[in-house]
Parts: structure tokens; sequence; C-alpha cells
């Protein structure tokens, strides 16, 4: 008799790993790249930890062989990944550079040789740095920069790419790129980083429609947004009150105009002293709102809020690095907490119920509509054992709570198609560089040798048998 405690999934369900470009591929004066806004803001000191950069990175972009066999050999069936858009466009303009669009065919080439699903990412932050000068994201004409690279890229891979991704997290692009500035371009400018999620939208609308026109009709178009998860402290009318404006930042701004055709009207209230968002244009929402065919889902620990003061003054960590500007444009009044539970590396709490609020919640508001956990996973101080084992059994448990509650949704109605692993092997974690290891594969970054740590083999188990192993069948 089957075990009742035994998490199964459907057999069609993907298990994924998920990386991005510039946080993996290194090679970024190879093919005709120019810079992107990462590579200038990594190589600006004091920007990342110990002036890390992704130069190198873990060289996937002369190691992508090695890296699929490993997916291969892991038993997993689906792979996300990003393409660079200053490798293929490099000014952001014009046409595509072949070396940049040939080095993508190989690895899908490679990927579906080995039965495994390409699902492609188009935008993981890695703006052309030409682009940022002339203004970046806070410019509506990077919108439609944007569509025309999605196009190009479209037409390109359109015959062997089943799965595409406009945006990953434009959240973290507006906010932590143009508010706080902790990410590139690194600017603290409330009112831009408005204007940036707004054209942000714009371009996912755009690019959607460029790729709908060069796309095979069975091919699949998504974004991938980090809905947060908003708690309140408390159930008083303040606590909730910080609550909604917080969901509205994080969420509505995204997820009002991307699904239902409208920004929320808290928002515009929330953020009247920031901005007019005159930048919304009579069409834009129009523009915007395309059909999707599936909605990714990043998700790593939920935000707790309170209604507070004026923020002190001062840097503050705010998750993803130290800055004393806010990302929140408009909520000074709000203050994060620390939600309890044991914390990953990165400080953030472990609750897999939030993950299972987040599918629920969503498919209540996109009924119909595909999801996918398009990130989930987390950072470990991990290190070789004396016969060069890695085991990591945080990360296990880890990913055996997040995948139960993946579960425990489906169950409830939510419709998941799949879940990718954040991260395929240990790259570079933006601000905190090469400290932070999120990899399920340990890197050796003095050698660059790839080794699974147990957290990959548990996984691969769970991927071959389509169910969930205990979490200590390490
Ligand atoms: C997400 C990013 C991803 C990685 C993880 C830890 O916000 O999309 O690149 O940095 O966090």
């Amino acid at each position: 008799m089957p075990d009742p405690t035994t998490v199964t999934f459907p057999p069609a369900f993907l298990w994924g790993a998920a990386t991005s470009a510039y946080q993996i591929e290194g090679a970024v004066r190879e093919g005709g790249r120019t810079p992107s806004i990462w590579d200038t803001f990594s190589h600006t000191p004091g920007r990342t930890a110990d002036g890390d950069h992704g130069d190198l990175a873990v060289d996937h972009y002369h190691r992508y062989r090695e890296d699929v066999a490993l997916i291969a050999e892991l038993g997993l069936t689906a792979y996300r990944f990003s393409v660079s858009w200053p490798r293929v466009q490099p000014t952001g303009r014009g046409p595509a550079v072949q070396a940049g669009l040939d080095f993508y065919r190989r690895l899908v080439d490679e990927l579906l040789a080995n039965g495994i699903r390409p699902a492609l990412t188009l935008y993981h932050w890695d703006l052309p740095q030409e682009l940022e000068d002339a203004g970046g994201w806070p410019e509506r004409d990077t919108a439609y920069r944007f569509a025309e690279y999605a196009h190009l890229v479209g037409e390109a891979l359109g015959d062997r790419v089943e799965q595409w991704t406009t945006l990953n997290e434009p959240w973290c692009s507006a906010f932590l790129g143009y508010a706080s500035g902790v990410h590139a371009p690194g600017r603290t400018d409330p009112a831009a980083s408005l204007r940036a999620a707004h054209h942000l939208n714009l371009g996912h609308g755009l690019a959607t429609s460029a790729l709908r026109s060069v796309l095979p009709p069975h091919t699949s178009v998504a974004v991938s947004l980090n809905s947060a998860v908003v708690r309140p402290a408390s159930d008083c009318a303040a606590d909730l009150a910080a609550a909604r404006k917080i969901d509205d930042l994080a969420n509505g701004v995204f997820h009002g105009p991307i699904l239902h055709g409208a920004y929320p009207e808290t928002l515009f209230a929330a953020t009247s002293t920031v901005t007019d968002w005159s930048c919304v244009r009579d069409g834009d929402l129009a523009l915007i709102q395309q059909p999707l065919d599936a909605l990714g889902l990043n998700y790593y620990t939920p935000a707790l809020v309170e209604a507070a003061g004026p923020a002190p003054s001062g840097p503050r960590a705010d998750g993803h690095g130290v800055s004393a500007h806010s990302p929140w444009p408009g909520a000074d009044d709000v203050a994060f907490l620390q939600s309890p539970g044991d914390r990953t590396e990165m400080g953030w709490t472990i609750d897999p119920s939030g993950l299972y609020d987040l599918l629920t919640r969503y498919a209540g508001e996109a009924p119909g509509l595909p999801l996918y956990v398009t990130e989930n996973g987390a950072a470990y101080d991990d290190k070789p054992d004396s016969e060069g084992y890695v085991h990591d059994p945080e990360r296990i448990a880890y990913l055996h709570g997040h995948l139960a509650a993946v579960r425990r949704a489906m169950a409830d109605g939510a419709d998941v198609r799949g879940y990718y692993l954040w991260s395929l092997m240990d790259n570079f974690e933006w601000a905190y560089g090469y400290g932070k290891r999120f990899g399920a594969v340990y890197v050796d970054y003095a050698t660059l040798a790839r080794t699974p740590k147990s957290s990959a083999r548990w996984y691969g188990r769970a991927a071959r048998t389509g169910s969930l192993p205990t979490p200590e069948a390490d």
C-alpha cells in the first residue's frame, strides 16, 4: 500500500532549476557583448560585497555543456535561464549579433538533446548600459527597445523554445535599481522608480505582442513576478492599512495592469506625494494587459509589516542589500519586522505557508491561468567535507517544506505546472557577490569545479520519482 504521507506530483509536473545570465555566464567581453548596468555597477567601488563582479562568474558561457550534462544526470526535466540583452543586441538598438544568438541556440539544442525543456527569460536585470545612459527604465523609450529585443530573440529561437518569460521580478528592477539603489543601476530617485515600474509593465506588454507576432502558436508567454506575501503585525486598522500599502507597491503595481488592466486606486493614493503618474498615457493599460499563457511566481520569504512613524534615517538592510534609501516609495510610515522562525543565510525567514498563500491567492485572482513557481530556494554556508561531499540538510528541509506547500496548494485548486529551484549552482548573488550560495550544485570558485550537494541528489530523486523523498533520505 502506498504510504499516505508520501507527497506525489502529477506525471506532467516540471522539475526544474533556474539561473540567470549575469549570475553565471562570465565571458563579458566575448562575441561582441557590451557592458550591462550590472557590469558597470559591480565594477563601481562599494557596490557589491568584496567588489565581486560577473566577469568570470562560473564561466557557464564556456562550460554550458558540462552544466547541461549535470541537469540531465540529476534527472531534472526543465531548465530556466535568461538571455543577456547586451550579448544579443549590444547597444540595445539595431540588429542582433549572430555570435550572441548562436550561444543561446547551442545551449537550447544541448538541452533539447538531453530531453530538458528550456524556459527562456528575456530580462533578468542586465539592461545594456547604453540604454541606461539614455535614461534607463524611467524613460518610456526603454519599453519600446525591450519589445524590439524580444522580437529579435523570438525570431531566432522561437522554433526551439516553447516557454517564454518577458521579465524576471520587475519589482527588483524598479525599486532596488532606482529607489533603494542596492541593485544596478544604483539610483535613489523614488519618482523615477515608479516611472520605471510603469515602463517595465509597458515593456512586458509590448514584448508579449512582439513575441506573439513571431512565435509559433503553441508557445507559452509568461512573466515572473516576485509577488510578496505581506502579513500585518496585528489586525488593527493601521497595520492592515500598512499591509495594504506594501501589497499595492509589491503586487498591485504589476499584477494590476498586467492581469487586470488597471493600477489599484489605493496605489495612486499611497504614492501621490511621490508622483502624479503622468507617465501613464492613454492606451497604455490596453497595451500592458496582454493575454498570457502562464504566470511565474518567485517566492523566498514573507514580509511582516506594521504602521510606524517616519522611518529612522541611516542605512537599513532590506533583504537584498543595505541602503539609506527605502525601496518602498510613499511608504515611510510602514515598518518591516523580522518574521518569526528559522532563517536562511540571507536572513530570510523560512515559511512554506507563504508559498501556499501566494499560489492559492493567484489561482483565485487569475482563474484558468497555469502557475509556475519560477524561483524558490535558500542560501546556506555550504562547505565540502574532508572527502569532498557537500551535505546541506537545511536546504533539503527547505525544499521539502516548500514543495509540500506547492502540492497542498494544488490539492486546493491551484493549477501549478512546475517548480524551478533557485539555483542550479552557486553563483553571483548580486550585491552579495559570491558570499551567498543558493546552488543545489556546489561551485569551487578557485577551480570552478561543480559538485552536486546532497540537496541536488535529493531533488533529482524527487524529479525522477515524481514524489518527495523524506528529508532525511540524503
Ligand atoms: C531573486 C532573483 C535571483 C536570485 C534570487 C536569490 O530575487 O531573481 O536572481 O538572486 O533572488
